[in-house]
């Protein structure tokens, strides 16, 4: 295809302003997916993404367009549409689709306005140097107030409330008019066709049948089936067996050029060695340099993955494999637990990939897992100068430490103007900083903060939903370390540490901590055949203590002595009320307990 007529755009917006549905009526609209094939969130192929209705993984479709008006009416265009997640753990894979196009659509529900991810992505857009089209989305809704967000929009982006576009990707109201904008406002890309060829992986994933499919955008040059591929950092070479366009299905062809996208299949069975980021070249004639590469995605939150039967081990490892060739930014290595026996400590980007991850292990594997409390990296340094990374917390040293740096964030909240006071009250509470606060408009207010990240990873965000009845937004990218005065709390059963309940945390807060967990455990964990005694220790300092009494009766009394299967059927009934529980020490813990240990409601 001549680069003329090729434009390649993305889809950005806050969560739920509607990405996916625009993405439908535009696959509808240009004919690629026919009336009868069409079903809601048509890119979005995994169960979970269609159950949660979230996009996680970037996809890109091909979709020809002839234009309806305007200076190129009657031209033919082919339109690279790249679809991105919304939520900020996968802000990685926002980055990397904007850095393979030249334009973005910046979408705004016109009943909601301005968002915190609005501003997020349109920055991260902004440092790509894409050409934007503000588009206001969801216009059929009563609700909708066009005019009041096209101004601030217009604010926002800079130019005309008039520029900004009006649509339904529901109704498909205005969407035809704007893909006529795509093909006129948006350049084209712009490569060297004779160069060597070069080419930017974007995404890379994992098919049982097909091995690894590699998704990239062509700079220079041309790529060819049958060519032998090199990829640039690790100078491995691969046959490349099939290359083609995905539109909406994969469609083979002989090669690809100067500004299209499409994948690749070499045969790889790992992701790993078809890295995001990474440069495909021509191996018999190389480019000289790399294109610069992303930023690799590093895990910002760990948390240790049992199975609750022992013998599943090696069934856990297996699975996080398999999740690792699709997921490049899910980490892991074995750990032990006294208390949980042998387990994985993982890395995520954040509380919701976690979940995802955990999600599917137990869904695609069939396994019962146990997680522990989340936490976040701290650089520890020794009292002779030794300097350790901790990323479980029962291995944080006590006593002998110099200094302990903890991951901050700059966070951005976005809010109706009456909230500002009980937001910021709610931060001053996580350890925060005040960097600045604008309004946007009379009614909305950009506030700006630093913070622990262990202070907002696990449930500020919840709390913000609920001191501001659902209205603000929240963004936050990594920023530095910062010393601060941390302690690591235990809790002990019977006397015995159980290290899955370690937790690391601001000294001030320790003592509050220890009292609200041992309380709430005493409440989670079932009455035994005995007392157990909870105790919460900083050190060997004990600073809170509960009681559980032991259980009056046994189960077994009921049965008279004689009735054998009637006692067989109460203990395996028994049995299943334990599925979820660990056995620590003597003690039978439920797995809702060791969740528990990170709520601070
Ligand atoms: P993520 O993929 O999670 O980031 O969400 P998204 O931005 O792709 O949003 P999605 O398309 O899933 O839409 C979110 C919700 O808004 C869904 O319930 C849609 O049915 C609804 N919606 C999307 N577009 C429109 C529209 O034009 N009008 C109306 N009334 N509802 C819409």
């Amino acid at each position: 295809t001549d680069p003329a007529a090729i434009r390649n755009f993305s889809i950005i917006a806050h969560i739920d302003h509607g990405k996916s549905t625009l993405a439908d009526r535009m696959l509808q609209i240009t004919g690629v997916v026919d009336e009868r094939k069409m079903r809601a969130q048509y890119l979005d192929r995994m169960d979970i993404e269609r159950e949660r209705g979230i996009t996680i993984k970037s996809q890109a479709v091909r979709m020809p367009w002839t234009a309806r008006s305007g200076p190129n009416a009657g031209t033919e265009f082919v339109l690279n549409m790249i679809d991105t997640p919304g939520h900020v753990d996968f802000t990685y894979e926002v980055s990397r689709s904007l850095a393979a196009c030249e334009g973005a659509l910046l979408l705004v529900d016109a009943a909601q306005g301005i968002e915190a991810q609005t501003l997020a992505n349109l920055y991260l857009a902004m440092e790509n140097d894409l050409e934007i089209i503000p588009v206001l989305n969801k216009i059929d809704l009563p609700a909708a107030q066009p005019e009041r967000y096209a101004e601030e929009l217009a604010n926002l982006v800079g130019g005309d409330p008039d520029d900004c576009f009006q649509v339904s990707g529901k109704t498909g109201a205005g969407v035809e008019e704007l893909l006529d904008a795509i093909v006129t406002r948006f350049r084209p890309p712009v490569g060297d066709a004779d160069a060597p060829a070069r080419a930017m992986i974007f995404d890379s994933v994992y098919d049982t049948y097909r091995g690894v499919v590699t998704y990239v955008r062509v700079i220079d040059g041309e790529l060819k089936a049958r060519d032998k591929a090199r990829m640039m950092s690790t100078r491995t070479d691969h046959e490349l067996l099939e290359l083609g366009v995905i539109s909406p299905e994969p469609i083979k062809s002989s090669a690809i050029g100067v500004g299209e996208v499409g994948y690749l299949i070499t045969g790889v069975k790992d992701v790993r060695q078809s890295k995001v980021g990474d440069t495909v070249t021509n191996a018999r004639r190389p480019a000289e340099d790399a294109l610069a590469g992303y930023k690799e995605a590093k895990p910002m939150v760990f948390s240790g993955l049992y199975p609750i039967d022992g013998s599943d081990y090696s069934n856990l490892r297996e699975a996080l494999e398999k999740l690792q060739l699709n997921d490049a930014a899910l980490q892991f290595e074995p750990e032990t637990s006294a208390a949980l026996g042998f387990g994985f400590r993982c890395g995520f980007l954040g509380l919701l990939h976690l979940e995802i991850i955990r999600e599917r292990l137990e869904r695609e594997s069939n396994l019962d897992l146990i997680s522990t409390a989340p936490n976040v990296v701290y650089q520890v340094t020794m009292e002779d100068g030794t300097e350790i990374e901790v990323t479980n917390p029962s291995e944080f040293p006590e006593g002998k430490n110099e200094s302990v740096l903890e991951p901050m964030v700059k966070a951005t909240i976005l809010t109706p103007s009456e909230y500002v006071g009980a937001i910021m009250e709610l931060c001053q509470s996580r350890r925060g900083n005040m960097e600045g606060m604008d309004y946007l408009s009379p009614e909305r207010v950009e506030l700006r903060y630093t913070l622990p990240m262990a202070e907002i990873v696990f449930d500020f965000f919840d709390n913000l939903k609920s001191r501001t009845k659902g209205y603000a937004s929240m963004d936050y990218e990594r920023s530095g370390e910062q010393q601060a005065d941390l302690v690591k709390v235990d809790i002990l059963l019977q006397g015995e540490r159980v290290d899955a309940f370690s937790a690391i945390v601001h000294r001030d807060h320790a003592y509050a901590y220890g009292v609200r967990l041992a309380e709430r455990l005493k409440k989670l964990i079932p009455r035994q055949q005995f007392e157990v005694p909870i105790q919460a220790a900083i050190g060997s300092r004990v600073i809170a203590r509960e009681n559980i009494r032991a259980m009056r009766k046994d189960v077994l009394a009921k049965c008279y002595g004689g009735d054998i299967s009637r006692k067989r059927k109460l203990l395996e009934k028994q049995k299943e009320g334990k599925k979820r529980m660990k056995t620590v020490g003597r003690v039978d813990v439920p797995q809702e307990a060791f969740i528990a240990a990170l709520r601070t409601d």
